[in-house]
Formats: structure tokens, sequence, C-alpha cells
């Protein structure tokens, strides 16, 4: 049996090579995916979807979430996904219509609907739509199987400021509301995708698929690796999101630590940062799976051949 997901996102080049991968194998019944603002406002993210899952040739409701985090207000990442997004390959406007149901609404319905522990989250942007749905509908957080969430650094620091990667910086007090959902959190962090670069040899795969999915996920890559290989000075840029698709699939790729992790709400100067207690320092109580390191390789070749589907 497949096991049902809600992909919550903001695409992305790398969140749409995640929805790809998704829809891209049959152990994963996608239920729908509900777009919130991140890395280009929502306008742009819920269109983006909806290309993406065209590109894909599958059929998923595609639903728009909140346009602003709970409290703060809206930070974007042009500077890294480029105007659109999607900068990096030219895709139509989508035929495939906007399911008119809020993101939250949708979450908050699929989730009364299903068994308890029945549906796992997949959030690959920052944390409104989930904390939102939460919050208005205590009641559906036990429906939740398990929640694997791109998102936060410890060991890495941050990639939006010197302490916080961008999903949680965006809104850390969603995040702080997950965290403390009770039910399991794993967390992919920058310590497990600084680790997963898009090298040239396995940029060089996609494109070398000879399809028009191969195609288009070369050219978003290409563009989409661009800004970080000139930061870090890598041999490529890291490929976050598929990282959370892929932990559903092959949990053997991936090592980690179950911890405390809170975020910090307070500082101006830390603000969103990810507190993992890896060495148990604390007296805190483990609330996530921290997930710190990556066979690469066997992530890339999975991602290879699961496209090599669609
Ligand atoms: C995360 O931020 C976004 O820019 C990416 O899509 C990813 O989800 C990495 O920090
Ligand atoms: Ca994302």
């Amino acid at each position: 049996m497949s096991r049902k997901i809600i992909i919550d996102t903001d695409p992305g080049q790398d969140d749409a090579l995640a929805i790809l991968l998704a829809l891209a194998s049959p152990e994963l019944e996608v239920l729908g995916i509900t777009t919130v603002a991140g890395n280009v406002p929502l306008a742009l993210t819920q269109a983006n979807a909806r290309k993406v899952v065209e590109l894909a040739g599958k059929s998923v409701p595609v639903m728009a979430g909140c346009d602003r985090p709970m409290v703060r207000p809206l930070q974007t990442a042009e500077h890294v996904h480029g105007k659109t997004g999607l900068d990096g390959a030219d895709l139509p406007e989508p035929s495939l219509p906007l399911d008119p149901r809020h993101g939250v609404d949708f979450i908050i319905d699929t989730l009364r609907q299903a068994a308890p522990g029945t549906v796992t989250l997949c959030p690959l942007g920052a944390l409104t739509n989930i904390a939102t749905a939460f919050t208005r509908a205590p009641d559906i957080v036990d429906r939740v199987q398990e929640i694997v969430l791109m998102g936060g650094g410890f060991f890495e620091g941050g990639n939006i400021t010197p302490a916080a990667e961008f999903n949680i910086f965006v809104d850390p007090e969603a995040a702080d509301i997950v965290l403390r959902c009770g039910r399991p959190v794993t967390i992919i962090p920058l310590d497990c995708t600084h680790k997963a670069l898009i090298t040239p040899a396995r940029l060089a795969a996609f494109a070398d698929l000879g399809t028009r999915v191969g195609e288009v996920v070369a050219g978003w890559l290409n563009f989409f690796e661009r800004f970080d290989v000139e930061k870090y000075g890598s041999e490529g840029g890291p490929l976050h999101d598929p990282c959370v698709i892929a932990f559903l699939l092959r949990p053997d790729l991936f090592q980690g630590r179950f911890c405390n992790v809170e975020v910090e709400l307070g500082s101006e100067l830390t603000r969103g940062m990810t507190v993992a207690d890896w060495w148990g320092v604390t007296k805190r109580p483990a609330n996530a799976t921290w997930i710190r390191d990556i066979d690469a390789d066997g992530y890339f070749a999975l991602l290879t051949e699961r496209l090599a589907r669609l």
C-alpha cells in the first residue's frame, strides 16, 4: 500500500524536483499539493506548482494557502530562485486549474477524513500552512503519521542569516508550533543538504535522460545552483527539498539522531535559528530526528532513475 502524503511547498526549483520525485514514485500517494508564500509570493508558487504537476503529466489538486507568515512580513528569495521562482527553463502557463479550496482548509479537511496516524506531511517551505491548520484545528494533529520537513541548520549555520536557514527564518513562529506538535518530526537541515551537491556529472545525468523532464530539470538546476556555487566555492550547489521525498522512499540513505530542537524567536540577531541539542547537553526532551548525513550518490541515482519514468 502506498503512503499518503501532502506536499506543502513554495516552488522553487528544488521544490519542483521534490514534487516530480514524489509524482514519479508509486510508493507514495500525493493527496494534494498546498502552496505557501516563501521563495516567491503565493501567486507565483501556486502557479509554479501547477506547472510542475503538468510537466509530470499527472493530475493532483494544487491549492493556494497562506500568502504571508503568521506574524511577520514576508521575506522572499528571488536572488536565489529568480523572478519567477522557477527561472532556468520556460514552462507554458498551466491548464491545470487552481483548486478553489484554501490550502489550510484542504489540510484540515483531508486530515479529518483520515484515520489516526495515516497522513505524512512534507513541508518544503515556511511552515505557515501547517502551523495555521494545527492552530485552527488541533483535533487533526493525531491524524498525522509523521512530518518530514526541509529546514534549519546547526552545524552548517544558516543561509539567509549567519544563524538561520530560509524556511525557518521566514516563519519561525510557525516552525515553533510544528516542532511542539507532539507527532514524529524528521528535520532535513542544511547540515544534510549541503552534502548533496549538484556536481557537473550529476547535472549531466539529468540532461542525458533525453526527455523533456530531464531537459527542464537540467535548466532549472543550472540556474538554481549558480548562487550557491559562487557563495560557497563548491563544485555544485546543494539540492535541498527532494531530500524530504527521498527520505520517505529510501530512509537508508540518511543518518541522524533523535534530539531536542528548538527555534529562536526572541533575538533579532539569531531569529529563526534551529538549536539542535545533538550532544544532549540539556535536559530538554527530544522532539525531532535531526538528519546530518546522506549518501549523496545514492540520492542522485534515485532521483535520476525516478525522473526517467516521467
Ligand atoms: C530552502 O529554502 C528555499 O530557498 C529552498 O526551496 C529550500 O526549501 C533551503 O534553505
Ligand atoms: Ca522550498
